[in-house]
């Protein structure tokens, strides 16, 4: 099947090789997407050989976005996958979130449990495979952490140079460290995110760096294979409502991608809503969706603790704003306390996340409240950050009075023990000594 990349603007449809490095159509300035001439042969037994391929121990079916391959078909040889076996991550239902969010039925995706800890895998090995494949030797992005993180991880696996732009001092340090650990060049920008891109693209062509931002459509085609895995763990039954957060707005519009193909090649026959949550002070989107404006009006200064989602002009909002209206899609916007309440329903239910994850739960449960998720309705939402990604915030965050009853410092001998036990243990009726 022959790929090519052409400009997503359906009235310019300008075509590009593969191999070009410059992420926006030159003709019109819109964003471009991979396309594929014809559809997968034999589509109708397409989720049989999925099935299949999950018995199989070779690299490129116990990875979760390549098992999905006849969907991204710009890899002629096997033998080019940079992976780390991304993807495979649970499903799983979430009661105690559930019941906070309101009468809904609430299962998560946990994409944290990818090998770097967040969603950018499944693009990133995509991403870097086609780097490689076309020839690239230094690949970059500008980050919130998380891009960086799976980035130098899939860059170090490939043989590859990484450049990595952050801002400096707000990311967290997990992330950070992830980076330096994989042997990026890490660049602390003194600005926000929005301007680290901007300097990056600018500077692109004169360093002849590779961009995996998701800008890039190559990483949207390893994110769109989450919506097939999605409907194959629930047996091809499509959720009432599909939520993600909403950053730079590649990973809504890249599982709108899969999920648009899906349907063109009949694998399924309707949709699910998608929704975007992103947090109040960096909303950009929301704000754009609300008032019907025709383009984003950036924020200049976006503020969340939600540091991965902390974006004020995000680069995929016209193919994010075409998969909300295509799907009946919803957006919302949540403040940080609610986040962070959401991250402790979700803990009750033994279900760690970032707080940019946390967003769709928080959303959610607005939505729920203002009726306009349907009482009762299926509704799934990605989480997209491992719990570890932000331990900062985690313990900053943490009730003062929950903390100190939870934690407390003891010397080595057994009275002091004893008594700092009954005190804890006899806080919770469950746990009680007696
Ligand atoms: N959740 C997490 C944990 C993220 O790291 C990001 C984005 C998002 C949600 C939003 O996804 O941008 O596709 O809308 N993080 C990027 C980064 C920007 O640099 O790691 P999006």
């Amino acid at each position: 099947m022959s790929a090519y990349v052409q400009c997503f603007d359906e009235s310019c449809a300008q075509r590009y090789p593969l191999h070009i490095s410059e992420h926006l159509c030159e003709r019109c300035g819109n964003l471009l997407e991979v396309r594929y001439e014809d559809q997968p042969s034999a589509a109708s037994k397409l989720r049989a050989t999925w099935l299949q391929r999950k018995s199989s121990n070779k690299i490129e079916d116990r990875s979760g976005v390549w098992r999905f391959r006849e969907l991204l078909p710009f890899v002629s040889e096997l033998n080019q996958i940079v992976t780390l076996a991304e993807g495979n991550t649970p499903l799983l239902e979430v009661p105690e979130a559930s019941a906070w969010a309101g009468d809904v039925k609430l299962t998560i995706k946990h994409q944290g449990n990818n090998p770097t800890g967040s969603f950018k895998d499944l693009g990133m090995t995509a991403c870097v495979t086609a780097a490689r494949m076309f020839g690239n030797r230094v690949i970059a992005c500008a980050s919130t952490g998380n891009t960086s993180a799976s980035m130098a991880a899939y860059g170090a696996r490939a043989g590859m140079k990484s450049v990595v732009f952050v801002p400096a001092g707000k990311i967290s340090s997990a992330k950070l460290a992830q980076a330096l650990e994989f042997g990026a060049a890490v660049i602390e920008i003194v600005a926000n995110f929005d301007e680290a891109l901007r300097l990056l693209r600018s500077i692109r062509a004169e360093l002849g760096l590779y961009v995996v931002n998701s800008i890039n459509p190559f990483r949207l085609e390893g994110q769109k294979t989450i919506a097939a895995e999605i409907l194959e763990q629930r047996d091809w039954k499509i959720p009432d409502y599909l939520v993600v957060p909403g950053g730079n707005l590649g990973n809504v519009s890249a599982i709108a991608k899969g999920l648009f193909e899906l349907q063109s090649w009949g694998l399924i026959d309707t949709l699910p809503r998608l929704v975007v949550t992103q947090a109040e002070g960096a909303n950009p989107f929301y704000r754009l969706w609300k008032a019907k404006q025709v383009e984003i009006i950036p924020q200049p200064n976006p503020v969340t603790e939600a540091s991965a989602i902390r974006i004020g002009d995000p680069v995929n909002w016209k193919k994010a704003y075409q998969a909300l209206l295509r799907t009946d899609g919803l957006c919302e916007s949540v403040s940080d306390d609610k986040i962070f309440a959401a991250k402790e329903a979700l803990a009750r239910d033994g279900v760690g996340c970032e707080p940019a994850s946390a967003a769709t739960v928080a959303g959610i449960r607005k939505l729920v409240h203002s009726r306009q998720i349907k009482p009762g309705a299926d509704v799934l939402a990605v989480l997209t950050g491992h719990q570890l990604k932000d331990p900062e915030s985690s313990l900053r965050r943490r009730d003062e009075k929950d903390l100190a009853r939870q934690r407390i410092r003891v010397e080595p001998n057994m009275k002091e023990l004893l008594s700092a036990l009954e005190t804890v243990l006899n806080a919770d009726s469950q746990l009680s000594l007696k």
